[in-house]
């Protein structure tokens, strides 16, 4: 059997949207920026994607910026910002996926600006008084990035309370929702944002496609210099086809969210209690087991296994057709491991075994089954 719990990393592209792209490869390989019946086309392709996503979030079209994902629609907000908006300091936390952390490394080398990262708990909540302190520390412009959903504790962020925070201390704020969009509803138009990152491999679009949400006004100027596409934000022919599989994407996940969560979470919480009754003292990292506090589409365990047996347990799950994601924090010596549960493990936590299962709709009851009797097995073998 093979079992893809994986769905953070990526997810499987929806049938009906596989379909529509070769259709769009097919029929519509114009330049959009031709002016002849072809470019006009395709253009007219991705404009109506544009304010198809756009009408899905509540936003306006001419603030959705296709982009070639998460980590491009990360690194042009934080650039940009910097570059065109005069903002001195970011505020960030530890647990941000590399797309910000190493873009902010980057940003403070280069650009000398002030990187300040926020306290965490135990779980990786965001303190929210360092957040307010942190705000009202100097008077320099500052944005305050923070993702909605962790890609690998799954800890979801309240961008209401975080977004007013920031606009009644006069700072900007981004949030990298490249694993919330899809899986949650956005309303941009009230929601205390100035951008927002993307990325339609997430919710079973294409890969190399995403969006940022910039909102009107925000004064961004180009991020990739080049043609006049979107807007001379962000230059280079579009990919329509994948911008026409994004929408449609987006738009499917949207359709299906409420019957797909309940649906998720079912598989979730089953998953929960098995490991429960074959690791009576599993530990879950982060908000991962709790469902008003993480996404349901992920739960990060750190099992008790002895350090021996550990070593397999990768390799035991892989040999047996499981993918799931190694999550671990740095073994002693080793410089490889994982940011985020090194940040908030303790050290007896941090000789456990962590691993992240991520599901999707495209899973079932059976597999989860299979897993748990995988690594009953394993322990018990
Ligand atoms: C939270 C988060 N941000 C950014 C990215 C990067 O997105 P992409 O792979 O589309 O560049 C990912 C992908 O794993 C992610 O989970």
């Amino acid at each position: 059997m093979n079992v893809y719990f994986d769905n953070a990393a990526t997810t499987p592209l929806r049938k009906e949207v596989i379909k529509t792209i070769s259709r769009v490869m097919e029929e519509c390989f114009g330049n959009p920026s031709s002016t002849h019946s072809f470019g006009r086309t395709a253009k007219t392709y991705i404009e109506t994607a544009r304010k198809g996503i756009a009408s899905l979030l509540n936003a306006l079209p001419q603030e959705i910026i296709f982009t070639s994902g998460g980590t491009e629609s990360d690194n042009m907000i934080l650039s940009c910002a910097v570059k065109d908006l005069n903002v001195k300091t970011i505020i960030s936390s530890p647990i941000e996926h590399h797309a910000v952390i190493h873009a902010l490394d980057a940003l403070k080398k280069n650009q000398k600006i002030n990187v300040r990262y926020l306290k965490l708990d135990a779980q990786g909540n965001i303190d929210l008084n360092d957040l307010e302190e942190s705000l009202k520390i100097d008077n320099s412009k500052k944005l305050v990035s923070l993702m909605h959903v962790n890609n690998e504790i799954g800890n979801i962020l309240n961008l209401h309370e975080v977004g007013n925070l920031c606009h009644n201390n006069n700072a900007l704020f981004h949030t990298d929702a490249v694993q919330g969009v899809g899986h949650y509803l956005f309303d941009l138009k009230n929601l205390p944002v100035d951008f927002l990152s993307s990325a339609s491999h997430k919710y079973h679009g294409p890969k190399g496609i995403g969006f940022s949400f910039v909102r009107k006004n925000s004064g961004l100027e180009p991020f990739i210099y080049g043609g006049a596409q979107e807007r001379g934000l962000r230059a280079g022919t579009e990919s329509v086809h994948n911008i026409v599989g994004m929408h449609e994407a987006l738009d499917i996940s949207h359709k299906k969210l409420e019957v797909e969560k309940k649906q998720i979470l079912f598989l979730k919480n089953h998953f929960i209690k098995g490991l429960i009754e074959i690791f009576p003292n599993v530990h879950f990292n982060g908000n991962s087991s709790e469902n008003n506090l993480s996404t349901y589409t992920l739960l990060n365990v750190a099992l008790p296994i002895d350090e021996k047996k550990a070593s397999l347990l990768d390799f035991h799950l892989d040999l047996k057709g499981i993918a799931c994601s190694k999550g671990s924090a740095c073994q002693s010596g080793s410089s490889q491991g994982s940011h985020v549960l090194n940040h908030i493990q303790n050290q007896k936590i941090k000789k456990m075994s962590s691993l992240r299962f991520s599901f999707s709709s495209f899973n079932n009851i059976d597999e989860v089954d299979y897993v748990l009797e995988t690594l009953k097995e394993f322990v018990t073998q």
